[in-house]
């Protein structure tokens, strides 16, 4: 488990159960302008998907962001891994909630033998580019149009196997 003490507040990263997407949900939909969220038969594919993992973000008892990490297994054999959703409630961004929750998902992929891991992520303002390149992510592709509502970079970065 992952840990970060903030003035009052603990912040811990779990592994959650599927049975907690009720929360995840609720979540995407306080982080993420509504068209940006997953619907509920998108969770509901994710959450049935072997896939996929989920993952809270605890201040304390209270939930207060989220992440959905992917891994899969390509034709060559190396196994991808990838950042599908990462967020934090406003009120605990800029104080390293958000790479808390980064740093336990890649722990995750690492120790699951992923190779690289890959994400998207809003071009420009709204994006979150920066705060992946401050982690180490590098752009690999410009992806025009690639939500309804604006341009994507998708963001790549080698990983050591664990
Ligand atoms: C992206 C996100 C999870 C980062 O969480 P966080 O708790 O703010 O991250 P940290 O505190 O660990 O790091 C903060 C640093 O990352 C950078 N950063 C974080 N989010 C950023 C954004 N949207 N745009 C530009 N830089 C950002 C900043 O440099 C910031 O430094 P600062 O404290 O000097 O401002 C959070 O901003 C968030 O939930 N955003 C909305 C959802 C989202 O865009 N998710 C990514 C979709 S792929």
């Amino acid at each position: 488990m992952f840990e970060k003490k903030i003035s009052d507040s603990k912040l811990t990263v779990i592994r959650t159960s599927k049975k907690n997407s009720g929360q995840i949900y609720d979540l995407e939909r306080r982080i993420f302008r509504v068209n940006e969220c997953f619907s509920r038969s998108q969770l509901r594919y994710l959450i049935f998907s072997p896939n996929a993992s989920f993952f809270l973000l605890r201040n304390n008892n209270f939930s207060v962001g989220f992440g959905i990490a992917l891994r899969n297994k390509l034709r060559n054999g190396q196994y991808k891994g990838r950042i599908y959703s990462i967020g934090a409630l406003p009120a605990y961004r800029s104080i390293g909630a958000g790479k808390l929750l980064l740093d336990a998902m890649e722990k995750y992929l690492i120790k699951s033998n992923v190779s690289f891991i890959v994400l998207e992520t809003l071009k420009g303002k709204g994006g979150a580019e920066f705060f992946f390149t401050k982690h180490g992510y590098m752009e690999s592709k410009f992806l025009p149009n690639y939500y309804p509502y604006g341009d994507a970079v998708r963001m790549r970065k080698t990983v050591a196997t664990g």
